[in-house]
């Protein structure tokens, strides 16, 4: 299974209606998909257990999720040029290396202004790229996502969607290919054992 995370805690979020039309995309092709939720997770991040390598059971579900998952497919708006505090949060969680190496993980980024996530993204992708995840090149960026987005999170501009299409596709197949020559992180995990 691949996950979606929906890399903000904010209710109503842009990025979660953005998540779930990523998600008819993967749908539409024949593929289930299940997103993962931080505006859920947070209510786990938060709760007081203990942390750092002794997660509590509500949080380790999600970072089960993770480290199961044939792929990551990363929805990240931009929040002071960054990623949500969330998001990082969420990411210092995860099982190391099992969470990262060899994973192979997708990009999306949304913004307010004209630059359409570049920097969370980038930021996102040096954090995978230094933990030795596979990242996934073709990128896609929304700019001005509020106005772009209708109330259900899908793009009103007929190259966004052909971008996230050919993303979805993409994505497919490079996930299937690393999984054919037991690249992927999941191949190397059950390599070991
Ligand atoms: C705390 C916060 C900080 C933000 N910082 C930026 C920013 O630095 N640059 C930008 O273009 N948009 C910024 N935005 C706008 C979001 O990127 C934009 O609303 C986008 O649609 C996705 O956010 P959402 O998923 O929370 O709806 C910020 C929004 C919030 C809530």
């Amino acid at each position: 299974m691949k996950y979606i995370i929906a890399g903000t805690d904010r209710p109503g979020s842009n990025t979660l209606k953005l998540s779930k039309f990523i998600q008819g995309l993967y749908k539409a092709q024949g593929e289930d998909v299940e997103i993962i939720d931080l505006a859920q997770v947070k209510e786990q991040l938060h709760s007081g257990g203990p942390h750092y390598g002794k997660t509590h059971e509500g949080l380790q579900v999600y970072l089960d999720k993770v480290v199961h998952s044939e792929g990551l497919i990363v929805v990240c708006p931009e929040y002071n040029g960054s990623m949500p505090g969330a998001l990082k949060y969420f990411i210092d969680h995860m099982k190391f290396p099992d969470s990262f190496e060899f994973r192979p993980v997708c990009f999306v980024g949304l913004s307010a202004g004209m630059f359409g996530g570049l920097r969370p993204v980038e930021h996102l992708q040096q954090i995978f790229g230094y933990r030795n995840a596979f990242i996934y090149p073709e990128r896609v960026f929304i700019m001005n996502a509020g106005k772009v987005l209708n109330a259900e999170g899908e793009p009103q501009d007929e190259m966004i969607k052909q971008l996230l299409t050919k993303q979805t596709m993409g994505f497919r197949n490079f996930v299937q290919a690393l999984s054919a020559f037991k690249l992927d992180a999941n191949s190397v995990i059950a390599s070991k054992k």
